[in-house]
C-alpha cells in the first residue's frame, strides 16, 4: 500500500472530523479527494542516527518519509524543537534505542493530521509534545503526551521549558519533596535544566548552592538569586565540598541534584548532611559506576535515580505538571533562557555545543 493511500485510509482530518461532512468510515477509501485544512508533503528535511557514535553519525536528510499517524496519533507540523541531553545519551548509545532513529524528545507546532480513534485534538491547534522524534519537520506522536498550548505563551517558551521544566517540577516536588529553608546544592546550575530548577527552589524559599562552569555561568546563577554559587572548574571552586560545608556551617544540604554523574558524585556524597538525600538524575560528565550499599550507612543518605517519564505516565500526570509549567510560564514566575536557536542542519554543531559544556540554559532547534 502506498504511503498516499495509507494516510488517506487512516487519518481523519479536521473538516472531516468537525462534521460538516459526516464522518467516512477508516476502511472505506475516499472516494473523491481528502479536504485538508492543512497539506501535508510526503517527504520532510530530518536528522537520522543509523548508528551509534559522535556527531557525525547525525545525518542530515531532505528527503525522509513523513510519518502517518496512527490510532492515538497525531501528525504535528513542528515549529520548534528541544534538545536535550538525554538526545547525546541515545546517540552515542549510553542509553539504547533502536536505530535508525529520529532524536529529538519534545516539539511545539501545529497538528497537521488527526490518526484513526483519536480524539480530544484538531488539524491546527497549537501543541507540544513528549515523544521522539522531534528532528524532524513532521512527528507522529502519541496524543496522551501532547497538550495544547495556551494562548499568551510561545512555542519557543514552551520549548524552553517542556521536557527541562516538568523534569525539574517533579523531582522537587515528589523525588525529594523540597522544604522552604531546606539546604540544596545543585550541580550545572546554568544548563537548561539548571536555570529552570534554581527558579523553583529560590520560589519555595530553599537556600541555593549553584555549581557551574565559568564565571559567565555562575554570574547568570547568581543573577538566578542562587544563595551561594560555585564555579567548580576554577582553582578555588575544585574544591567545593569544602565550599558547600563551609556555607551549611559543616552541616552539608539536605539534597543534592546532581545530573552530572561521574566527575561529581563522589562530591556530592561528601556534601550531603546526615539523613540527607542524594538526586542522581543524569550523566553530564558520564554515569555514576556502581556504588557498595554501605557507603550510604555512615550518614543514613537516601539516594534516588528519578526519570520524568515515571512521573508523568498517565494523562493525569501529564496534565498537572504540564497546568504546574504553564502556569508559572503565563504568569511570569519563571523565566527561560534560550541557549540559541539552531537550524535544523546544524544539529551536530548543537551536540557539540552541549557535550563541549558551551551552552547556557536551552538550545533549540528549528526543523
Ligand atoms: N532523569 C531525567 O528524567 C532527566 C530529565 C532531564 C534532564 N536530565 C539530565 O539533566 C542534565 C541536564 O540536562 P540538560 O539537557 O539541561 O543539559 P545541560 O545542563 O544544559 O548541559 C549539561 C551541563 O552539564 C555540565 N557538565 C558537567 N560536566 C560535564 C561534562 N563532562 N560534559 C558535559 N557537560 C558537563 C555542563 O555545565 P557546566 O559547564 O556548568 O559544568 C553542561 O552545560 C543531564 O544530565 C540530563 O541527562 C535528566
Amino acid at each position: 500500500m502506498s504511503l498516499c493511500t495509507l494516510r488517506r485510509s487512516s487519518i481523519r482530518l479536521a473538516a472531516l472530523r468537525s462534521q460538516i461532512i459526516p464522518a467516512i468510515p477508516v476502511s472505506r477509501p475516499f472516494a473523491f479527494a481528502p479536504i485538508r485544512t492543512m497539506s501535508v508533503p510526503t517527504t520532510m528535511k530530518a536528522v537520522v542516527v543509523e548508528q551509534t557514535g559522535g556527531p557525525e553519525v547525525l545525518q542530515y536528510k531532505t528527503s525522509y518519509p513523513v510519518p502517518t499517524p496512527q490510532e492515538g496519533q497525531l501528525l504535528v507540523r513542528n515549529n520548534i524543537s528541544g534538545v536535550n541531553f538525554i538526545d547525546t545519551y541515545f546517540r552515542t548509545g549510553l542509553y539504547s534505542s533502536p536505530k535508525p532513529e529520529v532524536l529529538g524528545r519534545e516539539g511545539a507546532g501545529t497538528v497537521a493530521a488527526v490518526g484513526p480513534n483519536t480524539s480530544g485534538f484538531q488539524v491546527g491547534d497549537r501543541v507540544a509534545w513528549l515523544a521522539n522524534g522531534g528532528y524532524a519537520e513532521y512527528t507522529a506522536v502519541p496524543a496522551a503526551k501532547t497538550v495544547k498550548i495556551p494562548e499568551g505563551i510561545s512555542d519557543e517558551d514552551v520549548m524552553a521549558s517542556f521536557l527541562s521544566g516538568m523534569t525539574v517540577l517533579s523531582f522537587v516536588k515528589e523525588t525529594y519533596p523540597v522544604q522552604k529553608g531546606d539546604w540544596v546544592l545543585l550541580h550545572a546550575a546554568a544548563g537548561g535544566a539548571g536555570f529552570l530548577m534554581t527558579q523553583i527552589l529560590k520560589s519555595i524559599g530553599a537556600k541555593v548552592i549553584g555549581t557551574a562552569g565559568g564565571a559567565e555561568k555562575c554570574a547568570i546563577v547568581k543573577d538566578l538569586g542562587a544563595d551561594v554559587v560555585i564555579d567548580y572548574r576554577s582553582e578555588e571552586g575544585k574544591d567545593w565540598v569544602k565550599l558547600v560545608k563551609e556555607a551549611t556551617g559543616g552541616r552539608g544540604v539536605d539534597v543534592v541534584y546532581d545530573s552530572v554523574g561521574k566527575d561529581t558524585w563522589e562530591g556530592s556524597l561528601e556534601a550531603v548532611k546526615r539523613k540527607g538525600t542524594i538526586v542522581w538524575f543524569g550523566n553530564a560528565s558520564g554515569p555514576v559506576p556502581p556504588i557498595p550499599l554501605p557507603k550510604l550507612s555512615p550518614k543514613c543518605v537516601k539516594i534516588a535515580r528519578p526519570t520524568l517519564f515515571g512521573y508523568i505516565e498517565t494523562r493525569e500526570e501529564f496534565e498537572y505538571y504540564t497546568n504546574e509549567l504553564f502556569t508559572r510560564l503565563k504568569s511570569g514566575e519563571l523565566k527561560v533562557k534560550i541557549h540559541k536557536v539552531y537550524p535544523l542542519e546544524q544539529i551536530a554543531q548543537v551536540h557539540t555545543d552541549l557535550e563541549g559544556r558551551k551552552t547556557m540554559g536551552k538550545p533549540l532547534v528549528k526543523p
